[in-house]
C-alpha cells in the first residue's frame, strides 16, 4: 500500500517567526551571515569554503552569467554559471571571472562604426550603459575605433540612420591608454583629463579593458567580497549527469572553484555515478555539490555518495511547472525542516557537517530568513537575482514599466533536457518551466544590500547574531488564512491604489 505522510506539506508563506528577547549587543551591523558552503568536520577543522552572505545564484541561463557572478562575490556570495551551454562557452564564462581585475570592465556595449544612432540608443536601453566601444567586428576585444558617448550625439537633431562612424570620438581625438596601465594610473588618467571612461588597448589596437570614473569609489567599498587565495572572485559551475567526462576538466582548467549537479530530482543513480566519476578522478580536491533532494532518504543518499553540500526543493521555484506537469514535488518549507534534521542526524554520527540549501520558491525577503531558521545554510535564488541589471537577460519596458526577462532551464525556450534526464532520452516532450518577466530591481548592490538588511535585523528580533544562533533560538509558528490577511495593511484605504 502506498505510504501516506501524516502532516501537510507547507511553503514559507505558512510560517512566522516569534521573536525572543534581544540584548542592546544585537544590532544589525554587528550580526555575521558567513555560512559554510561545503562539507567539512565540524568542531576539528575550518570549513575550506566559506561565503560571506548565504545566497548563491541559480544554475540558469537566465539567471547566472559572469557578469551577475562577478556582482553577486563582490557581495560575498557564489553564483553558479548555468551549464546548459557548450563545454567551451561555460569555461570561457568561469575563465572571465577568475581573471576579471577589480575596476577593469569588459566591455558589454558594442557595435560595428555602420551602425546608426537608432542601434546606440536601443542599445543604451538594453543594458543601461551610456558609453558604447566601436569596434571593428562589433565585439568586446576587436579593434578599437572610437567610443560613441551621450555627448556624441543630439537626438533632436540627428537622423535616426546617421551611422555611428560619422559622430563617434575616433581613436585620434580618443584617450586611451595601454592594457599594462594599473588601476591607480587609469584613475589619475581619467582624473588629470577630466574624462568619464578610459579604454585599454592592447599592442594591436583590440580593446581589452575599460574603466570607468563611476566605478572608482565602489572598488573601495566591497567589505564582504569573497576572494580565493589569489584574490580572484569565487565562482561555481553547473554539469549535468551526461557530459561530466568533458565538462568538468574544462572547468576545473578554467579554475571553477566548486561544482553543483544541476538537476530537478537528485535521488538518482546518475548523480551517484557522476560523484563518483568525479571523486575517483580529482579525489576530494574538487567540491561538488548534488540535488534536489525533499526528504530524509534522498539526503542520506546523495550524503553517502559523497556530495559537498546538497540541494533541497522540487517543484517551488517560479517558473516552475513540474507539480502541476507530473504530480511530484513537496512544499518547499517542509522539505527544508526535514532535510535540516537529516544533516543534524548525519552530523551526530559521522562528526561531518554537510551544508544543504533551499532551492526555489522565495517570493519575500523574509522567507529566506525562514529558510535559514529552518536549517538551510544558505538558499539558491532565481528569480530574486534575474530582477537585476546584471543578470544576462534584457531588459524591456512593457506598458509603462521595466521588466526583465525570466525563463526556466526547463522550458522551451532554454531546452536544458539534461536537468530532467532519466537516462535514455535525448530530448523531453513536454516543458517544466514557463518563459516569463520580472519586475526590473535596479543594481544587484543595492538589492541585495537591503535584503541582507532585513535579514539582519529580523535576526536581531530573534536575539541571534549568527545563522548557526538563528537556527538554534528561532521559534516558528505556523498561520492560519485570516491571519495572513491581517499580516497585510487591511480596512485602509490605500493612497497609491490606482482604484481609489
Ligand atoms: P526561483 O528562485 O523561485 O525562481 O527558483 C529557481 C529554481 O527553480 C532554480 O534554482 C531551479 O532549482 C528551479 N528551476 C529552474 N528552471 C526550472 C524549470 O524550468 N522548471 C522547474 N524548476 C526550475
Amino acid at each position: 500500500m502506498a505510504y501516506y505522510f501524516e502532516e501537510p506539506s507547507r511553503t514559507f508563506g505558512e510560517y512566522l517567526l516569534v521573536p525572543g528577547y534581544s540584548s542592546s549587543a544585537c544590532v544589525p551591523d554587528a550580526v555575521s551571515l558567513k555560512t559554510p558552503l561545503v562539507k567539512y568536520r565540524k568542531g576539528e577543522e575550518e570549513c575550506p569554503l566559506t561565503m560571506n552572505i548565504p545566497m548563491v545564484s541559480a544554475i540558469m541561463q537566465s539567471v547566472s552569467g559572469d557578469r551577475l557572478a562577478i556582482a553577486l562575490a563582490k557581495q560575498g556570495g557564489v553564483s553558479f554559471i548555468y551549464g546548459s551551454q557548450s563545454v567551451e562557452d561555460e569555461a570561457a564564462m568561469v575563465a572571465r571571472v577568475k581573471s576579471y581585475k577589480k575596476g577593469f570592465v569588459t566591455s558589454d556595449s558594442n557595435l560595428k562604426p555602420t551602425a546608426t544612432l537608432a542601434d546606440v540608443l536601443e542599445l543604451k536601453e538594453k543594458t543601461g550603459h551610456s558609453t558604447v566601444a566601436i569596434t571593428e567586428d562589433g565585439t568586446p576585444n576587436g579593434k578599437l575605433l572610437g567610443i560613441v558617448a551621450s555627448r556624441d550625439y543630439r537626438v533632436s537633431r540627428m537622423s535616426m540612420d546617421e551611422p555611428v562612424a560619422n559622430f563617434m570620438t575616433p581613436m585620434e581625438k580618443l584617450v586611451y591608454a595601454p592594457e599594462t596601465t594599473t588601476l591607480k594610473e587609469a584613475n589619475d588618467i581619467i582624473w588629470d583629463n577630466k574624462i568619464n571612461s578610459l579604454p585599454l588597448v592592447d599592442a594591436e589596437g583590440h580593446l581589452k579593458y575599460m574603466v570607468f570614473r563611476k566605478d572608482y569609489d565602489s572598488h573601495k567599498e566591497n567589505v564582504n567580497e569573497l576572494l580565493d587565495a589569489n584574490k580572484s572572485y569565487v565562482v561555481g559551475a553547473g554539469i549535468n549527469t551526461r557530459d561530466y567526462a568533458e565538462r568538468v576538466p574544462a572547468l576545473i582548467e578554467a579554475g571553477v572553484d566548486v561544482l553543483c549537479i544541476d538537476s530537478s530530482e537528485g535521488f538518482s543513480e546518475w548523480q551517484s555515478r557522476t560523484i563518483a566519476w568525479i571523486r575517483e578522478r580529482y579525489g576530494d580536491k574538487v567540491k561538488v555539490g548534488a540535488g534536489n533532494v525533499v526528504d530524509r532518504e534522498g539526503f542520506r543518499f546523495l550524503a553517502q555518495a559523497g556530495a559537498d553540500f546538497i540541494k533541497v526543493g522540487i517543484g517551488g521555484g517560479s517558473i516552475c511547472i513540474t507539480r502541476e506537469t507530473k504530480g511530484i514535488g513537496r512544499g518547499q518549507a517542509t522539505a527544508v525542516i526535514e532535510v535540516a534534521a537529516a544533516r543534524d542526524e548525519y552530523y551526530k554520527e559521522t562528526g561531518i557537517y554537510i551544508p544543504i540549501c533551499s532551492d526555489g520558491g522565495i517570493v519575500h525577503d523574509y522567507h529566506m530568513t525562514l529558510a535559514l531558521a529552518m536549517g538551510a545554510d544558505f538558499v539558491m535564488l532565481g528569480r530574486y537575482f534575474a530582477r537585476f541589471d546584471e543578470s544576462p537577460t534584457n531588459k524591456l519596458r512593457i506598458n509603462g514599466s521595466y521588466v526583465k526577462e525570466y525563463w526556466g532551464e526547463g522550458s522551451n525556450r532554454a531546452r536544458n533536457w539534461q536537468r530532467y534526464d532519466l537516462g535514455g532520452a535525448t530530448k523531453l516532450s513536454f516543458e517544466e518551466g514557463v518563459d516569463s518577466y520580472v519586475p526590473y530591481a535596479g543594481s544587484l548592490a543595492d538589492g541585495v544590500g537591503t535584503t541582507l538588511y532585513k535579514i539582519r535585523s529580523t535576526m536581531c528580533n530573534c536575539g541571534a547574531l549568527t545563522i548557526p544562533e538563528l537556527q538554534e533560538k528561532a521559534r516558528l509558528t505556523v498561520v492560519s488564512s485570516t491571519s495572513i490577511v491581517e499580516g497585510g495593511s487591511h480596512d485602509v484605504i490605500l493612497k497609491n491604489n490606482p482604484n481609489n
